[in-house]
Order: structure tokens, then sequence, then C-alpha cells
């Protein structure tokens, strides 16, 4: 299979949410015109993104929402089922664990781990918690696609090494640290809410500036 860009990889969600949302309305075909300027990306980018995957759009047609959002699905693998665990069940991973939406997408979460023992026996949305002496078991007996790792960032190494030991593939991390993997094959997403934060944050002072300079040349 050829290999895409990562780039390309990133910007597939936001044209699967999109699609999604295009379905809700009802609407049927769209053009890449039309579709970029909803999505406020250009037309051609939308080809060259879509044409990486030979293409799904018709000449003088447009694209065929439905199938193209499945097919996008089916990119990202969506039309699989994947099961999550979360380890540390704090406030993050309790909120994640209340998320329902990603169930919608084949993202299961089928438990919480944490060292707390007030949290033993709790059941966050009816997922169980359990302590992390019980993870081996637990990986042993269960599939485990991905593990969303939302501990403090000082035993998150050590935590990502023991989850790559039992063979778990791929690591959800929201711990804001760079994980040091023994194993380079095991698939790491790093979130950073506070990284998208501040890029509000630039925009908010540099608007501020430029009204600032307006104002100042009037
Ligand atoms: P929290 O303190 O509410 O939860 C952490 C949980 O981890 C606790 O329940 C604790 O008992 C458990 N824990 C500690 N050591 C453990 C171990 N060895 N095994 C299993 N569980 C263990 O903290 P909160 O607010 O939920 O944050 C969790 C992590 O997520 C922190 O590292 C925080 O910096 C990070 N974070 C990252 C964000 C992001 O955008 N990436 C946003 C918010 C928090």
């Amino acid at each position: 299979m050829k290999e895409i860009s990562q780039a390309v990889i990133r910007r597939m969600p936001r044209y699967y949410r999109y699609l999604g949302e295009l379905i809700d309305s009802g609407v049927e075909r769209i053009s890449s015109s039309d579709l970029s300027a909803r999505m406020n990306v250009t037309a051609s980018q939308i080809r060259q993104d879509l044409n990486n995957f030979g293409g799904f759009g018709q000449q003088g047609y447009g694209y065929n929402v439905k199938n193209l959002f499945e097919e996008i699905g089916k990119i990202l693998g969506l039309n699989e089922k994947h099961n999550i665990i979360i380890v540390g069940a704090g406030n993050l991973g309790q909120a994640l664990a209340n998320y329902i939406e990603f169930e919608k997408f084949g993202f299961l979460i089928t438990a919480l781990f944490d060292i707390n023992p007030d949290l033993k026996q709790q059941r966050v949305r009816g997922i169980p918690v359990y302590m992390s002496e019980e993870l081996d078991a637990f990986a042993q007996k269960n599939r485990v696609d991905i593990a969303a790792l939302t501990i403090p960032k000082s035993k998150a190494d050590t935590i990502a090494n023991h989850l790559v030991d039992l063979g778990i593939p791929a690591i959800w991390n929201f711990a804001n640290v760079d994980l040091e993997l023994s194993d380079k094959n095991v698939m790491v997403e790093n979130v950073h809410l506070s990284d998208s934060l501040m890029q509000l944050s630039y925009n908010i002072v540099k608007n501020k500036k430029e009204m600032q300079t307006g104002r100042s040349n009037v």
C-alpha cells in the first residue's frame, strides 16, 4: 500500500466529521468546491488529499457523501471496534470514560485502572474501575487495542513500558511527557489540550494588538 503522509491522515478526521454532518442534514452529494467552501480548505487540497486514496470523486458529479464518509471511515479503521483501557481513573480518566460519543466511532472503553483504594469496585458510566494489580490478568484475558494514560507524568514512562510488555499496541498519552518506550513499534498519540489553548492565546493577543494598531491609525 502506498505510504500516506501523516499530514494527510491528520486532516481525515475533519473530513469525516464534516461528511457526517452533511449526511445528518440530508446532503447526498457535494462538489470539492462546495466542500472546500464549508471546510475552509482549498478545493485542490481536498482533491489532492482524497486522490491519495484513489479519488472517490467523479468529474461533473462531485462526491457521493455517504460513500466518501464510509471510505474515510474505513481508511481511519473506524469500521473496526477498538477496545480501550484507561490507566489513571482521576479527573481526566473519568471524564474520558464518561464521554459516550467515542463509542459512535467504534472506541469502546472496557475498564479503568488506578492505585487509589477509594476507587476499588467503583464504576464510571457502568465501566468497572480495577486496581492496578489486576491489570496484567485483565490484559491477558481481554483484547486491549489502546491504553489511555491519564496518570501523573512522573509515572508515565514506567507504566507505559509495562503496557508495552503486556503487548498493548497503542498508547493514547495524556500525561504531558514524551514517552521513552522500549518497543519503538508501539504507536503513541500524544494529546496536549494546553497546546490548543496556547494557540488560542496567541490569536487573542494578536487580535488585540491589531485592534490597538488599527485604532491608533484612525
Ligand atoms: P488526577 O490526579 O485527578 O488523576 C490521576 C489518577 O492517576 C489518580 O486517580 C491516581 O490515583 C492515579 N494514579 C497515580 N499513579 C498511578 C499508577 N501508577 N497506576 C494507575 N493509576 C495511578 O489527575 P488528572 O487531572 O486526571 O490528570 C491526569 C494526568 O493527565 C496528569 O498527568 C495531567 O497532567 C494530565 N492532563 C493532561 C491533559 C492534556 O491535555 N494532555 C489535560 C489534563 C490533564
